[in-house]
């Protein structure tokens, strides 16, 4: 997939990954739609700032009607609402599940039409190590992370003859506002956003961004012993 001239829309592109997403689209020479909740908050020269919350239909479908020809959609936007699925607030996993899923879903689906007008067109789904692995003190984040693999998985077959190709991201823990209060070790947002756009330039379906994704994807195969030993 050529990025070069090619229209490019980032969602929560206002900071965080989708901030440095944008900005290596713009840098190998894509034209860019940064979308954001509030697009006064895009602070980057070279791109098109566009109002879009992906949780509301009507400001997608208002940001697709103010386009017309992406041929790069990526997925970003993302919220981190700590709640567990035993004790958290039910708002809190709704909204979790109305950002990651239903709202990436809301997005593709309105730009599905744009993609396919386009000769080859391109998907990327921001999601997790997370999408595979999960934290009780984080389970509303991880089902719908988990969800959106799924989405992803099912989309990528259905979009397929229209000539787009839908990918996943998968990464750790990133330094970005989401994981400010996480004291392990985290990747530079800008480093990843060069290995999602080298992936979508490969076509890979998958794109591993770091190793501990590549660890827990190689432990899937062991079952629950493998990836919970603490429950043994
Ligand atoms: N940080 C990590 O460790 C990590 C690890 C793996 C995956 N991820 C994923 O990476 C993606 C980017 O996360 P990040 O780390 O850059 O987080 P971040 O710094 O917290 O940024 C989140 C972005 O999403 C936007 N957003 C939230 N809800 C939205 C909505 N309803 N409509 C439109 N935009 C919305 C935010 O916009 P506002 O400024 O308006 O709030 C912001 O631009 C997410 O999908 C996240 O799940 C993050």
């Amino acid at each position: 997939m050529e990025i070069t001239g090619k229209t490019a829309l980032v969602t929560g592109a206002n900071r965080g990954l989708g901030l440095q997403l944008a900005r290596e689209l713009r840098d190998r020479g894509a034209i860019v739609y940064a979308a954001a909740r509030n697009p006064a908050s895009v602070d980057l020269t070279g791109v098109t700032p566009i109002a879009l919350d992906v949780t509301d239909p009507g400001s997608v479908a208002a940001a697709a009607a103010a386009t017309g020809d992406v041929a790069i959609l990526i997925n970003n936007a993302g919220s981190s609402t700590g709640a567990s699925l035993l004790t958290g607030d039910l708002a809190d996993i709704r909204l979790e599940f109305d950002t990651h899923f239903l709202g990436a879903l809301e997005v593709i689906r309105t730009f599905a039409p744009q993609l396919a007008a386009q000769q080859r067109s391109a998907v990327l789904n921001i999601l997790s190590v997370l999408s595979w692995v999960s934290y009780p003190n984080s389970g509303a984040y991880c089902a719908a992370k988990s969800a959106e693999w799924s989405l992803t998985n099912a989309l990528r077959q259905e979009l397929a003859p229209q000539g787009t190709r839908v990918s996943s991201l998968h990464v750790g823990y990133m330094d970005t506002d989401m994981a400010r209060h996480v004291s392990s070790a985290k990747s530079n947002p800008a480093d990843i956003a060069k290995i999602a756009i080298d992936g979508i330039e490969a076509g890979d379906a998958e794109i591993i961004a770091d190793e501990i994704s590549r660890q827990v994807l190689a432990g899937l195969s062991s079952g629950v012993a493998g990836l919970y030993p603490q429950l043994a």
